[in-house]
């Protein structure tokens, strides 16, 4: 698959780094395109970097790997977004690292589907921390991958891109439910940061039965 990263930081090249080395194309958009093409030479191969314009028509899938406060300039920026898939990955996390920067209702997700005039927004790689992408077994188990959004094609891209990243991809639902799973990020940086669980933790479902 050909995959948009917008950001150049901790977030947007582990992603890139792992994608690119499962055999996806990928192209970083910057606010600094120099920034972006040096990221992409340092990967060495399916990646390429420039502008969020650019960035934003190399794919039909876009990955926000900024923080939640350049978002919406950030779409503005990037040009025509009609039919495309937007990631949301990012976390409305308060500065100080407590509690909510936005009230749960809209979520994030339902902002981002609103500036960015039609796209197919998604909800994913916001529950999980940079550490853990492609390291996601924790003994026996295996750490999930909640996303949710209302086109069920542009889902089930996702959702192998998640499983790509070794996770199982759980499909929490249209993209209102972004308020129940945002919130998830919350709880996951206060039990990282402080609670001092530190950030090798990651959430799973348990299921008894594996109805889908
Ligand atoms: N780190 C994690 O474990 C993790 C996990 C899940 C979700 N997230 C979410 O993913 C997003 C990115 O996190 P990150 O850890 O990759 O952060 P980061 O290392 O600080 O990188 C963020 C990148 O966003 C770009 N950017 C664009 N506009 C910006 C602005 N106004 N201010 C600052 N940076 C701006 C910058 O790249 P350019 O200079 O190239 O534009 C920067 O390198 C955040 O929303 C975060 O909550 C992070």
């Amino acid at each position: 698959m050909k995959i948009t990263i917008i950001g150049t930081g901790r977030l947007g090249s582990t992603l890139g780094k792992i994608w690119a080395e499962k055999g996806h194309m990928i192209m970083f958009g910057s606010q600094d395109p120099q920034k972006a093409i040096k990221l992409a030479n340092s990967i060495g191969f399916n990646a390429t970097g420039g502008t969020y314009e650019q960035a934003s028509k190399f794919s039909e899938i876009i990955i926000l790997a900024v923080p939640w406060s350049g978002v919406k300039e950030i779409i503005k920026k990037a040009g025509d977004l009609e039919g495309k898939i937007i990631v949301d990955s990012t976390t409305t996390a308060a500065p100080s690292l407590g509690g909510l920067s936005t009230e749960p209702t809209p979520s994030a997700a339902e902002n981002v589907a609103k500036w960015a005039v039609g796209a197919k927004v998604i909800k994913a790689v916001h529950t999980i921390g940079v550490e853990s992408l492609n390291k996601t077994h924790f003994g026996t188990q295996e750490a999930s991958l909640f996303i949710c959004g209302d086109d069920l094609d542009a889902k089930s891209k996702l959702k192998q891109l998640g499983q790509d990243l070794s996770f199982e991809v759980i499909d929490a639902g249209p993209l209102t439910n972004a308020r129940l799973i945002e919130p998830l990020a919350i709880l996951w940086i206060e039990l990282a940061y402080n609670q001092g669980m530190g950030t090798d933790i990651a959430f799973t479902l348990l299921r008894r039965r594996m109805a889908k």
